[in-house]
């Protein structure tokens, strides 16, 4: 897919057939995450937990709705999850890490859009996961480590057609 297609094709998709995504699509997803900009690459600082175990990704649905006293799966029953989470250099993730985990959840996004694949950010349903020691402690991350978000991605049977770009959509100002 050109390169332009695939950012006019990517969407949030909020619906997954449940298809188990193959062992080389994920390959070519996790390529993208490690070709992914970092602030002062600092790559040793970012961690991947790549989630396909149904009961865990339940246990964070379960959890969010247990918090929010909501319905419904905040991952939307995609059957893979890709958790980036940073070792911050101060006690809690700042500006730059946060950033640097969005860098590489974008890149994830788009390489799963070029291959025909939905995706999704996730940051709700990890900031109530943080709030569950019992549930970070399935994550297994190594110390010091904290999970910032995630990208849920999987077979979606809901459209993903070329978006018109709305040159109005962000306010923008030019300094000439
Ligand atoms: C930082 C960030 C956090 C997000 N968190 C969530 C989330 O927790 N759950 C969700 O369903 N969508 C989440 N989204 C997706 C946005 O809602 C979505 O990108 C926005 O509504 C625009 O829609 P589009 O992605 O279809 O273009 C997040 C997006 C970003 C950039």
């Amino acid at each position: 897919m050109e390169f332009f297609e695939v950012i006019q094709r990517r969407r949030s998709s909020r619906q997954y057939t449940g298809e188990a995504v193959s062992k080389e699509t994920l390959e070519k997803i996790l390529d993208a995450a490690m070709a992914s900009p970092v602030a002062r690459a600092r790559y040793e600082d970012m961690h991947l937990t790549v989630v396909t175990d149904k009961s865990l990704l339940d246990a964070i649905g379960e959890n969010t709705r247990q918090k929010t006293g909501r319905d419904g799966d905040p991952l939307y029953g995609a059957p893979l999850m890709v958790l980036i989470s940073v070792r911050p250099a101060g006690d809690a993730p700042q500006n730059n890490e946060f950033s640097s985990a969005a860098m590489i959840a974008h890149n994830m996004a788009l390489t799963a859009t070029a291959l025909g694949l939905g995706s999704c950010d996730i940051w709700g349903a990890i900031a109530l996961a943080n709030q569950n020691p019992e549930l970070v402690a399935r994550f297994g991350l190594p110390e010091r480590f904290v999970a910032t978000c995630a990208v849920v991605i999987g077979a979606t049977n809901e459209p993903m057609p070329v978006r018109e770009i709305d040159r109005q959509k962000i306010a923008t100002r030019f300094i000439e």
